[in-house]
């Protein structure tokens, strides 16, 4: 049996730093609500010249390094992301020439915050076919470039980052399983209503903006997040007691601790970053993955759950053996 194995992490976060004071500056807003209703303390923004793709590459060679890996043998890129550089190329490509990678496949996923989920699922599936030996997968994001700066539903939640992990081949696990799902009749609640065939006018004026109706999102999603783990465990008869980590997306620790609560699981296993990274889309798992292997809490073995919830909607999860 072959199985796909996470060998290094990395990420990455831009320097500049918004808190939650600078943004009472800015609307009406205090940092007592933004905490209580989201966990969020600060986030990272990328600077105007820096873009998804420069906070990927950053990411990537962390990871590559992670896993003492170099180009020659990377033999496949994902780029998860909703903020790509361009049109086109895909940021996977443009990656994959910062990285002087010639030749292997590279795709952008755009599955908005369950992008990671969705790309590990399809690089598993690469690695089990025998069409990869080494993937390098990566959530990238600059969400605070389609953020209305005036509109407090949606400025306090967003940030920018990265995280990127090396997927390899191995005789044993690595990825127990991966579930992905989507819902399309949900539009109204969560997105940016601009487009290329749609609406191009707002891009082009700067004011492809994310809208969302946050507490109908809020609900779906704790209702949603609770049904893929239920789905995640009785796929691989296994009970909460048995996963080491809860590495979920992270939108808001309201939702997380939900989570936790219908696992039966202590926050203590839990890793929360979205108090200093706010909301990072598809990169706040690699990202939280990432922190917590850096600060030792993860160890080899150590079981994980990473469950996702986002626009779209899309919805997954990721059972692995780290
Ligand atoms: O990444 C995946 C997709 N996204 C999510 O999963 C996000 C899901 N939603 C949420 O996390 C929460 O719904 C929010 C954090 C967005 C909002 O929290 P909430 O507890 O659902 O608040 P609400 O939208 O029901 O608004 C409550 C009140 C409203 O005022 P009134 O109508 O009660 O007078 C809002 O206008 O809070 C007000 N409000 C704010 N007040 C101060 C909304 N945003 C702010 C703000 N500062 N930034």
């Amino acid at each position: 049996m072959i199985y796909s194995k996470i060998t290094g992490t990395g990420s990455y976060l831009p320097e500049q730093i918004l808190t939650n004071a600078d943004l009472e500056e800015m609307v009406d807003t205090s940092d007592d609500w933004i905490r209580s209703r989201t966990g969020i303390e600060k986030r990272h923004v990328a600077r105007n010249d820096e873009t998804t793709c420069d906070l990927a590459e950053k990411a990537s060679r962390a990871a590559m390094e992670a896993a003492k890996k170099n180009k020659d043998d990377i033999d496949l890129i994902i780029v998860a992301t909703t903020t790509p550089d361009l049109i086109f190329p895909s940021t996977a490509c443009l990656l994959q020439q910062r990285l002087g990678i010639r030749g292997c496949p590279a795709f952008d996923i755009q599955a908005v915050c369950t992008g990671f989920v969705y790309a590990l699922h399809v690089a598993d599936l690469f690695i089990k076919t025998g069409n990869s030996k080494c993937a390098l997968i990566v959530g990238s994001e600059t969400m605070t470039r389609i953020v209305d700066w005036k509109d407090r539903n949606t400025c306090v939640l967003f940030g920018d980052g990265a995280g990127a992990v090396i997927l390899e081949e191995s005789k044993r696990p690595g990825i127990l399983s991966t579930h992905i799902h989507a819902d399309g009749a949900y539009q109204e609640l969560l997105s940016v209503p601009a487009g290329i065939s749609s609406d191009y006018n707002l891009v082009k004026s700067d004011k492809a903006f994310i809208k969302m109706q946050g507490n109908e999102v809020f609900k779906v999603a704790v209702n949603t997040l609770g049904s893929i783990v239920d789905e995640t465990l009785r796929s691989n008869s296994m009970s909460s007691n048995e996963i080491d980590w809860l590495v979920p997306h992270q939108a808001n620790t309201r939702i997380i601790s939900a989570m936790a609560k219908k696992l039966d699981m202590p926050m203590d296993r839990v890793v929360v970053t979205v108090d200093k990274h706010g909301n990072t889309s598809a990169a706040s798992i690699p990202l939280a993955l990432d922190v917590a292997i850096q600060d030792g809490r993860i160890k080899e073995n150590d079981t994980l759950l990473l469950p996702a919830f986002g626009g779209g909607f899309t919805w997954g999860s990721v059972l692995l053996k780290y």
